[in-house]
């Protein structure tokens, strides 16, 4: 449920809620991001978008940075590297109504970070200082920035990147808990999370290794952050951020989100692309359902919505014919109470 008041204020803007869905890019597209949003998510960022990308136009661009009035607040995340461009990119996104402009300050691939944007940028503090006093004095809204904690295990510089971001006027930082070295590798640091919060003045988002639902609030306890990220556990499971735990979804809730997730993909994208999007989000849908092996991989290449749906309906028909047919456990007489048949 909602809470009723805001759990923490990103300058002015009033987030109620402590579970978000992280910035992703291929799934945290306007669909995805609604369905999250219903189930609990408390703001709505884009995936990354290239500040080359908005300053070219890019149609594909655009379509990241589309969003809906209910999802606010609304971030929208940009990468790059220099620092005019930054700006402009920002200021060029800013007409299009976003609550919020985020920095990604911790993409590890080498299409990013090989060409100083993402992670590179942490490993120059004075830059992100500029960056951020640059953004902060172009944009009326607030700037943010998420981080991870260095280059590397030697140069775990995340207190200089705080203070560089907050004296220069960001007004939340959201930490995933590896260095750039690790990308995925390794558990995330949740100290390392608890010595930022500790140290900053402005909200501050853990992130990283959630998992389960209880992970949130050992997160939260172990860190004092205000409120907690989750990325890949959220794939394929919205329920996460009503702090339910997959085991206990059942096939009739998962399938009815499967059609709806469907038909939000299709009113977005167009049936043919939105069916092929869709495939990445079916495949951690149906992970852990029984006999699912056959029919998932029709699933993820039939080519048309309807044979899709005629595939999911014959699932569930069989799972239920299934589950009417499993005998129901009933003591031999010879394992009943002392001999006697009770
Ligand atoms: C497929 C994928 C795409 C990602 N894209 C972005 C992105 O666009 N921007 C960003 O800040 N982080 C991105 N990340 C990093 C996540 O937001 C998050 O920081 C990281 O996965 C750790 O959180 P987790 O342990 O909950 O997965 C991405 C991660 C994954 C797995």
């Amino acid at each position: 449920m909602t809470p009723t008041t805001p759990t923490f204020y990103v300058q002015n803007i009033p987030v109620y809620g402590d579970v978000i869905l992280s910035p992703m890019a291929g799934f945290s597209d306007l669909p995805y991001r609604l369905i999250c949003r219903e189930y609990g998510s408390a703001m709505s960022y884009t995936e990354f978008v290239s500040a080359d990308g908005i300053l070219h136009e890019s149609e594909r661009t655009f379509e990241m940075l589309k969003f809906a009035p209910s999802e606010s607040p609304m971030v929208f995340q940009i990468f790059g590297s220099d620092e005019t461009l930054l700006e402009e990119a920002a200021r060029k996104i800013e007409q299009l109504g976003p609550d919020i402009i985020d920095l990604n300050m911790g993409c590890s691939v080498r299409k990013v970070a090989g060409r100083g944007a993402g992670a590179a940028l942490l490993r120059d503090p004075a830059k992100i200082g500029r960056i951020f006093r640059r953004l902060s004095r172009a944009l009326s809204v607030p700037v943010t920035g998420k981080i991870r904690l260095g280059w590397d295990s030697d140069s775990l510089n995340y207190l200089d990147v705080l203070r560089a971001m907050e004296d220069n006027g960001a007004a939340l930082v959201a930490v995933h808990g590896r260095t750039k070295v690790q990308a995925y590798n390794g558990a995330a640091n949740w100290d390392a999370i608890a010595e930022i919060k500790q140290a900053a003045g402005i909200p501050v988002i853990g992130n990283g290794d959630v998992q389960a639902a209880a992970d949130i609030d050992r997160m939260k306890q172990h860190t004092g952050c205000d409120a907690v990220m989750v990325a890949r556990t959220a794939i394929g499971n919205p329920w996460i951020f009503q702090r339910k735990d997959i085991q206990n979804v059942t096939l009739a809730e998962k399938a009815a989100l499967i059609y709806r997730h469907l038909d939000l993909m299709l009113d977005f994208y167009g049936e043919e692309r939105g069916l092929v999007l869709f495939r990445k989000h079916v495949v951690k849908y149906v992970r852990g359902l029984s006999h699912i092996a056959q029919v998932k991989a029709r699933l993820v290449t039939c080519t048309r919505p309807e044979e899709f749906i005629e595939l999911m309906n014959q699932y569930e028909a069989d799972a239920a014919a299934r589950e009417a047919a499993r005998p129901v456990f009933e003591p031999a007489p010879e394992y009943s109470c002392a001999g006697v048949v009770c």
